[in-house]
């Protein structure tokens, strides 16, 4: 559950940072169903873009296995450093502060080649369309050849792209969040 002041905290950063994008954190509702595509029972290189407070991180490192990884990419300050103090000491988590779009040099200073799991929360409408486009390139080409990359948008934009990009695209919604036009997509490689 989320604290009162964590809450109150996201508002302050929705308010300053256009690219938060939503005025609060997701539900456990859209975690469990967008998490529920992830094997968790195997060893996995997890990424995932925007964490913000770390409700998807949070979930994620509850169940992954302790020789997982989960590489956080987040570009606003104030979320890097609550995602460092809820990570502190947990040696599977890695938090960068960065952007999505520089997803290939992040694996190249930490080592990976592939990953095995990209969940992505980050407001793709806001990106030009070139620049959205490579994001979606080099997601797919960082992706294991049984990967697959787990992203929830707010508008019904992103479905036609990712079916140019990944073989095998899976649609569901989720109302219980805040806005509850929420879609979740599968999208395998
Ligand atoms: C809609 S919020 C989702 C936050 C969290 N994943 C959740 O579900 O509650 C979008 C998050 O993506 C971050 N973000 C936006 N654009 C980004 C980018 N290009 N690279 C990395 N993070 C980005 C924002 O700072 C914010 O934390």
């Amino acid at each position: 559950m989320p604290t009162l002041t964590g809450t109150i905290s996201y508002i302050k950063n929705f308010i300053q940072d256009q690219d938060v994008a939503a005025i609060v954190p997701s539900s456990s509702f859209l975690v469990k169903r967008v998490c529920k595509w992830i094997n968790f029972d195997e060893p996995a290189v997890i990424v995932e873009y925007g964490p913000g407070n770390g409700v998807f991180s949070k979930y994620i490192l509850d169940n992954m296995t302790s020789d997982s990884t989960l590489i956080l990419v987040e570009s606003n300050p104030d979320f890097v450093e609550t995602l460092e103090e809820m990570t502190a000491g947990d040696s599977r988590a890695i938090v960068v502060e960065e952007r999505a779009e520089r997803i290939e040099q992040i694996l190249d200073d930490h080592g990976f080649d592939e990953v095995d799991y990209i969940v992505s929360g980050i407001p793709f409408s806001f990106l030009d369309e070139e620049t959205r486009a490579e994001l979606l390139r080099t997601t797919h080409d960082v992706l294991a050849d049984d990967g697959k990359f787990l992203v929830y948008q707010y508008y019904n934009h992103l479905e036609e792209p990712l079916r140019e990009y990944f073989a095998d695209v899976t649609k569901e919604r989720e109302y219980l969040n805040i806005p509850p036009t929420i879609r979740a997509y599968e999208a395998c490689k």
